[in-house]
């Protein structure tokens, strides 16, 4: 039996990230340069029904049975068993791996977990399409935080620029011209669960208020899109400073997350704003020239890590 290998890339939430928990449409592009990495390989000899799981990023290193049953890992190995008997898969061991920055914003847990539900399920014999990976992964998500939109199993899955909007088929983003953005990282985790479940409870307290704000980024987000596939995405600037504005009225930036946005644009991006669940991890700033400056001075202003990552133009068929 041989071994089976499958990557998944990090991804950016350019816009829309909350609101489209509540149904608003959000826009996501993969981040390539980053990315998860699954390797299952056979255990010759070993007993069947036996899954190792290595994972020496989180000095992991044991039976997948061991690990509780919502560890995402161990969700990820059941979500591919499913209805199989468990005692019947090939012993076989899943090492896993990844460049992607935990609890950034950059989608580690989605991408370690499609990467291993796509390889896993190769293993067994049965290659999946991305939007099979896209599903069960889905389904993993759930046990992270959950109320998950969708999105993040759908961009990383799928590894290209979509629009979502929650419960409606998804459709990938036509790029009439290439854009660069700067990431940069707090080095402050932020757990996207804790972040969702935190604007949860301002909803409930105060549903007409935060309908408000979700609609608001709703429109950023249907005219970054129009900018988007008319070609013109330096206009996209202005709508990333606004979306960081509604994204402090759900209070999920932070002083820290604040700094690295003014920086950036102090610096000369054309706009910034944090990107995923908040509360620390990341930040995005749109950037036409200048990214070494740029990136230079994010890094003074606290960024552990700054990368850019370009996103291509991708025309789809009419
Ligand atoms: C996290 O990348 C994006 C959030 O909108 C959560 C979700 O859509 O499931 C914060």
């Amino acid at each position: 039996m041989p071994a089976f290998s499958a990557t998944a890339p990090g991804k950016i939430i350019l816009f829309g990230e909350h609101a489209v928990v509540y149904g608003e449409p959000a826009l996501a592009v993969p981040v390539p340069t980053v990315q998860a990495r699954a390797v299952v390989s056979p255990i010759i000899d070993g007993d069947s029904g036996d899954i190792q799981i290595e994972a020496p990023d989180i000095s992991l290193s044991g039976a997948a049975a061991d690990l509780n049953p919502d560890h995402p890992l161990r969700a990820a190995v059941n979500a591919v068993i499913g209805e199989r008997d468990p005692g019947g898969v090939p012993a076989c061991k899943i090492n896993i791996s990844s460049t992607i920055p935990s609890a950034s914003g950059l989608g580690s847990g989605t991408a370690v977990s499609a990467a291993i539900i796509r390889a896993f399920s190769a293993f067994l014999g049965r290659r999946l399409t991305d939007e099979q990976v896209s599903q069960l992964t889905f389904e993993v998500e759930k046990i992270y935080h959950g109320t998950p939109s969708g999105i993040d199993n759908t961009v990383i899955a799928h590894h290209k620029p979509v629009y979502y909007l929650k419960g409606e088929p998804f459709s990938f983003l036509s790029i009439l011209k290439p854009f660069s953005i700067l990431i940069a990282d707090s080095g402050i985790p932020g757990h996207t669960g804790e972040a969702v479940h935190h604007v949860r409870q301002k909803w409930i307290n105060d549903p007409e208020r935060y309908d408000q704000i979700f609609k608001s980024i709703g429109e950023i987000s249907k005219n970054a899109m129009e900018l988007i596939q008319t070609g013109s995405p330096a206009m996209l600037g202005s709508l990333m400073d606004e979306n960081h504005s509604l994204l402090q009225s759900l209070e999920v930036s932070t002083p820290e997350l604040d700094n690295l946005v003014n920086a950036a644009r102090k610096a000369g991006a054309l706009g910034a704003k944090l990107s995923g669940g908040g509360l620390g991890g990341i930040i995005i700033a749109l950037i036409e020239e200048g990214e070494d400056q740029i990136a230079e001075e994010v890094t003074q202003a606290g960024a552990v890590h700054a990368m850019l990552s370009r996103v291509p133009s991708s025309q789809l068929p009419d």
